[in-house]
């Protein structure tokens, strides 16, 4: 099989890519993490890059022109897959658009409910029954493009904000592996 050449964006802790590149080992699993870029110099998750002595590098979005150091990094490695894993930027539309189809997003909670930041607090404040997690592809609109998995489960009563978050992160670290798999599967 040949492997997709995959870039992760990172902005912080990074247990999605640590995730990933745990499982890129797998000969059946098909990408290659070529490149990780984060756009916060100290995100923690930089450190999985560094052992795994995999390309890094950090971006700075207050700079002009961030986005084309980005698109040429990518042209030069070859990357055909974009995963963004808890990466706090939004990108531009002519980005989106050069790589379409080819981003992928994972977001803590089950779209389209709770697209945005905070979510845990907003499906304890709305009383759900049950929330998740979404691998989707990204287009214009925040959160927004079509679905490609989502893993759920149901909140106990006692739930509360730290609860959510770990229950959800262990359905992602299912969900995005899948979800890859799934984009790549023949037929
Ligand atoms: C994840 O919960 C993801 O859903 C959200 O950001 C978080 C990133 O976590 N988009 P980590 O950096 O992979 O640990």
């Amino acid at each position: 099989m040949v492997k997709k050449n995959t870039c992760i964006f990172i902005s912080g802790k990074g247990s999605n890519l640590k995730n990933l590149i745990n499982k890129s080992r797998d000969y059946n699993f098909p990408i290659n993490i070529k490149l990780v870029i984060s756009n916060n110099v100290n995100a923690e998750g930089i450190k999985y890059a560094k052992k795994n002595s995999i390309p890094f590098m950090y971006i700075n979005t207050r700079v002009r022109n961030f986005e084309y150091r980005i698109i040429e990094e990518l042209k030069k490695r070859k990357i055909s897959l974009i995963c963004l894993a808890g990466y706090m930027k939004i990108l531009s539309n002519k980005f989106i658009k050069l790589f379409k189809n080819n981003i992928i997003n994972i977001h803590p909670s089950l779209l389209p409910k709770f697209k945005g930041l905070n979510t845990f607090a907003r499906v304890l404040k709305e009383k759900e029954i049950k929330t998740g997690c979404t691998v989707h592809f990204v287009n214009e609109k925040l959160d927004g493009g079509k679905i490609i998995t989502q893993k759920k489960f149901f909140l106990k009563p006692n739930d509360k904000e730290s609860d959510l978050k770990i229950k959800t992160q262990k359905l992602e670290y299912l969900a995005f592996p899948e979800a890859i798999i799934k984009l790549y599967r023949k037929g």
